[in-house]
């Protein structure tokens, strides 16, 4: 049931998807945050598991840049969607396979396989039963060559509760708010799909169980987190921004800045 509600909400978004990353600067610090982790740990070449990878953001990125990329997704019209953008960004030959599956099943892999794995923007915050999410977790690591870097951003619970009291603060006297505070879970049917939502500890030590070595946790929108308005207004002056940015990056991996950003990246490599 909770899957068929994510893939009906993100079949109804395909567009939305494709524009989140790069709709205003405040939405480009997501993806150029997680470009600039990239940049520090992909290997110089190799082939990228994309999981969860939408509607291709990053595999069209990455394969611009020379990579071989497998998506995966587990909503078709995401994947009809990337199929088309990869053909009109002339990339089709580094993308070995747009494929249809979930993370927390990667079955149709072979242990060992991606020189790198990416799993962005939530994927693993849309699998709500802790379960199924430690399973996923262990299926992104199983699919990793040993040595071979692992990405995954997910959704910040304290971040979540923040946008409560910015934006719905009726939602503060309703069930699912006490829910997301106290365990990270919300079961959907308020403008979004359900979810688990991360306390950064937690994240980290649902990775720290497994054979990986932690490298960094990132707080993607970082000190901008839920200031959408103010920092694309100061986009607009460039002398202001770049020192905003150089802050940016500075502090992203400040345990406060990681804990209330909206998404929490964690770097990991796989152990020999
Ligand atoms: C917010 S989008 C992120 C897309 C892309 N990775 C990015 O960073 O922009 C979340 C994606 O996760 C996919 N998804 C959710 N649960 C999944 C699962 N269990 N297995 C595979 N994909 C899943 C959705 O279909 C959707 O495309």
């Amino acid at each position: 049931m909770t899957k068929e509600l994510v893939r009906q909400y993100y079949s109804d978004s395909v567009r939305k998807e494709w524009r989140r990353l790069v709709a205003d600067p405040y939405h480009r610090l997501e993806f150029d945050t997680t470009l600039r982790f990239l940049e520090k740990y992909l290997p110089d070449q190799g082939h990228i598991l994309d999981a969860g990878g939408g509607p291709g953001r990053y595999t069209i990125e990455l394969a611009g840049r020379g990579y071989q990329l497998t998506l995966l997704d587990f909503t078709p019209a995401n994947l009809e969607f990337a199929r088309r953008r990869v053909k009109r960004a002339g990339v089709k030959k580094k993308v070995q396979q747009v494929v249809e599956g979930s993370i927390v099943d990667l079955s149709q892999f072979d242990d060992n396989s991606f020189d790198a794995v990416l799993c962005t923007g939530g994927p693993l915050s849309h699998v709500v039963d802790a379960h199924e999410r430690d399973k996923a977790i262990s299926e992104l690591i199983r699919v990793a060559k040993p040595g071979a870097p692992i990405f995954v951003s997910v959704m910040s619970r304290l971040s979540m509760i923040i946008v409560e009291l910015i934006l719905f603060q009726y939602e503060i006297e309703l069930p699912h708010f006490k829910q997301i505070r106290d365990t990270g879970d919300y079961p959907g049917g308020y403008g979004f799909t359900p979810c688990h939502f991360f306390l950064p500890e937690e994240l980290r030590s649902d990775f720290e169980s497994k054979p990986v070595e932690i490298l960094d946790l990132a707080g993607l929108e970082g000190i901008s987190s839920n200031h959408r308005k103010e920092l694309n207004q100061l986009h607009k002056n460039e002398i202001r921004w770049k020192i905003w940015m150089e802050t940016h990056y500075m502090t992203c991996t400040h345990p406060a800045v990681v804990a209330t950003s909206e998404h929490i990246l964690i770097v990991c490599r796989k152990k020999d």
